[in-house]
Order: structure tokens, then C-alpha cells, then sequence
């Protein structure tokens, strides 16, 4: 019984080999002024055999940062580095979709020489942030972008859509989750807005579809995704009615023909299997409203993978915290075999430890020792 995970998929002017893809994952390894090294490019090729590699968010613009060492798209500078990035993923064969990042409100003024974070609303954060020297301190109260200013922002991430075209990669994620710049937009809680972007669900969604539509002026649509988490709290967020704001969000996405809407679910229980009635109600409308590829992401195994797909439900899979530990998950999943344990200790910040030192399979077989479970499922157990 073949899993249809490791079945071909053509998404937008891609083919891909099979249905596992590499989920963003911030490492916090750029090197000064937020570029990327030949550290970083070791990384990615090592994970090559991805169906997709989606990169670590990456901020358009200086003030889209909120996080110690993570790269950025707006100097020419970044664009060299992320070159050698592009560059090592296809001589290894793969493919690489940038993340066009903006942090908004999930920041500090150490990042912007004391200038106060931005937001739709002047809303803080219930928590606290990680400062460029590594403390935690509590979130500040962003500052609202003025009506004239959001368009400025807009530009930024149509900068950040060209320079991935100048940087060699094969498109864009636009990272429209995890309570971050779009999605402040997007949700209730966070934009209280009385001018155009706010207010209406239709003003709430006006930022996500002045993104997509710059973007899209860059980029053909078919190298164009983006990500959501409708129901994920991650970073204070919270929406009043998250089926119906994220069914228009995922039509917004259909009318400009993106090649996929990239998910973050709960981790259980899995989309399409119902949970309570909200959670099977936001993603069945997530998929009703949009026709391309939905990529599912939280704690899949291959069994909830394959039955993912096998349902219609999702076209491919995103694994995050696997990938990162095994670099050649697919081959692992593909074969049952054994599946490295993550360090957590390492996932942020640091140097190669925990980076890419990761054994593969074939390194393990060759005497190098590493912790390891039976399967991914017995990983995804452990929580
Ligand atoms: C993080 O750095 O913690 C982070 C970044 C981007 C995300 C989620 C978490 O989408």
C-alpha cells in the first residue's frame, strides 16, 4: 500500500517529487546586518530532498524584525547571501520559496535604534520579547500606522517579493500567521482600526490583498503561496469569528490564483477529521474557498499525512521540527526508517551545533551515534 505522500505533485510551474515539504523554521544564524552564510546555505542543501523547502522568515523591511539574528530581503547584501542559499538547494535539486516577513506589533524598540514598534492598532502583547541581547523584557505598546502609511508598507513587501527574484529563488510565501503583521490585520483582536483597514471584514482583509496583489505583480501567481493560522493563539492573537474570516481570506487567495494556503492546525484533533464544531468549520471553509494546494502543517506522521491526502483535504505536507532533525526526513518516512530527536536546546540561536549536525540516515549507518525514535509518530507522541 503506497502512501500517496510520496506520489508527484505539480504545483504551479513545479513538479514535486513527492508530498513533504519543509516547514519555515527561524534558526536565528544570520550572520551580521541580518545576511545569510554559507552556514545557512549548508543547511538548506542538507534538506534538499524536501517536495518544498519554505525558508525561515525573513523581514522585508528593518522594522518587520523582532527577533535576534533573523534575515532579512532588503539589502543587497541579504540578496548576495540568500544567493548562496538558491544556489546550494538546486545543486542539490531542490526548490526554495522565500517567507516575506513582517513582524508589525511582535517586536521592541531595541531593533529600531528606540523607534516604537508598528501595528494596526496601538494593541500590546500580553508577554514578553526576546531583545537583540538575548533578555526577555515585556512587550511596549506598538504604535498604529497611520492610513497614508500602510501603502509604504505594502511597497516593503513588494521589495522583498523582487529581491527573492533577484536572490534565485523559485517564489514567495506570504506569512499572513502566528500573529504577525498581516495577520494583526486580520484578526479581531488586534485591529481596531476606524479608516479602511479596519472595521469591516472586508477593511480587515484590505492589507492581505494589497500584499497579494503587489506581490503578484512580481511573481506569477503559481509561485505564490501563503500561510495561515486561523485558530492558533500564538502571540496573543484571537479573531470573533474565525470561519468566516478566514474563508474570505482563503477566497482572497483564490482570487489571485495562489498556488497554495499553507496552514497551521491545531495539533489535534487533525483537520479534515472534525474536532469540536469551530474546528471543523474553519478548515472545511478554508478548503471550500480555495481551489489550489493546501499545505497542512502541525505534528502530521505519515498516517495523518497520508490520510490527509488521501481525504482531498490537503496536497502536500509541511513538517517542521522533523525536518529540522532529520535532513533527509522523506527518505526516513518513505523507508520507516528511524527518526532523530530534536534538540530543543538548539532550535534558536547558536552556531552548526544542532544546525547541521544532524545525522543522515546513511551517517548513522556508518557509526555515528544519535538518539533516536522508532517512527514519527512516536516522536509526534512525545508532544
Ligand atoms: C519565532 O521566531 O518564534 C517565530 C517566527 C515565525 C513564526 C512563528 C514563530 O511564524
Amino acid at each position: 500500500m503506497a502512501s500517496p505522500l510520496f506520489d508527484e505533485l505539480d504545483l504551479g510551474p513545479h513538479t514535486l517529487p513527492h508530498r513533504a515539504a519543509m516547514a519555515p523554521l527561524t534558526r536565528n544564524r544570520a550572520a551580521e546586518g541580518n545576511v545569510p552564510t554559507e552556514l545557512n546555505a549548508a543547511y538548506y542543501r542538507q534538506r534538499a530532498s524536501a517536495a518544498l523547502i519554505v525558508s525561515e522568515a525573513t523581514q522585508v523591511a528593518p522594522k518587520g524584525q523582532g527577533y535576534p539574528r533573523t534575515p532579512g530581503i532588503h539589502s543587497d547584501e541579504q540578496v548576495e547571501g540568500w544567493k548562496k542559499v538558491t544556489d546550494a538547494v538546486h545543486e542539490a535539486g531542490g526548490r526554495i520559496f522565500l517567507q516575506l516577513w513582517h513582524v508589525g506589533r511582535i517586536s521592541h524598540p531595541l531593533y529600531h535604534d528606540g523607534e516604537t514598534p508598528v501595528a494596526p492598532s496601538p494593541i500590546a502583547p500580553d508577554g514578553q520579547v526576546l531583545t537583540p541581547d538575548l533578555e526577555m523584557v515585556p512587550f511596549e505598546t506598538p504604535r498604529a500606522l497611520g492610513t497614508e502609511e500602510v501603502p509604504e508598507v505594502v511597497e516593503q513587501y513588494r521589495t522583498g517579493a523582487k529581491n527573492a527574484r533577484r536572490a534565485g529563488f523559485d517564489g514567495v510565501e506570504i506569512h499572513a500567521a502566528n500573529g504577525y503583521l498581516i495577520d494583526q490585520f486580520l484578526r479581531s483582536r488586534t485591529n481596531e482600526r476606524t479608516d479602511r483597514y479596519g472595521g469591516s471584514l472586508n477593511n480587515r482583509l484590505r492589507f492581505l490583498r494589497e500584499v497579494m496583489a503587489a506581490v503578484t505583480d512580481e511573481w506569477e501567481s503559481g509561485r505564490v503561496g501563503v500561510r495561515l493560522s486561523p485558530l492558533s493563539p500564538f502571540n496573543d492573537m484571537e479573531d470573533a469569528t474565525p470561519a468566516e474570516t478566514f474563508r474570505a481570506a482563503a477566497s482572497t487567495a483564490d482570487d489571485f490564483e495562489l498556488s497554495y494556503v499553507h496552514l497551521v492546525e491545531p495539533a489535534e484533533p487533525k483537520p479534515p477529521v472534525a474536532g469540536d464544531g469551530e474546528t471543523a468549520a474553519v478548515f472545511s471553509g478554508i478548503r471550500e474557498a480555495f481551489d489550489g494546494a493546501l499545505v497542512a502543517n502541525g505534528n502530521y506522521d505519515t498516517e495523518t499525512a497520508t490520510d490527509a491526502i488521501e481525504r482531498g483535504y490537503a496536497q502536500l505536507v509541511a513538517f517542521g521540527r522533523a525536518f529540522l532533525a532529520n535532513p533527509d526526513l522523506p527518505r526516513r518516512l518513505k523507508e520507516g526508517l528511524p527518526i532523530n530527536v530534536p534538540d530543543e536546546d538548539t532550535f534558536y540561536n547558536g552556531d552548526e551545533h544542532g544546525y547541521t549536525d544532524y545525522p543522515t540516515w546513511e551517517e548513522l549507518q556508518n557509526g555515528t551515534a544519535f538518539d533516536t525514535l522508532d517512527s514519527l509518530a512516536e516522536l509526534e507522541a512525545r508532544g
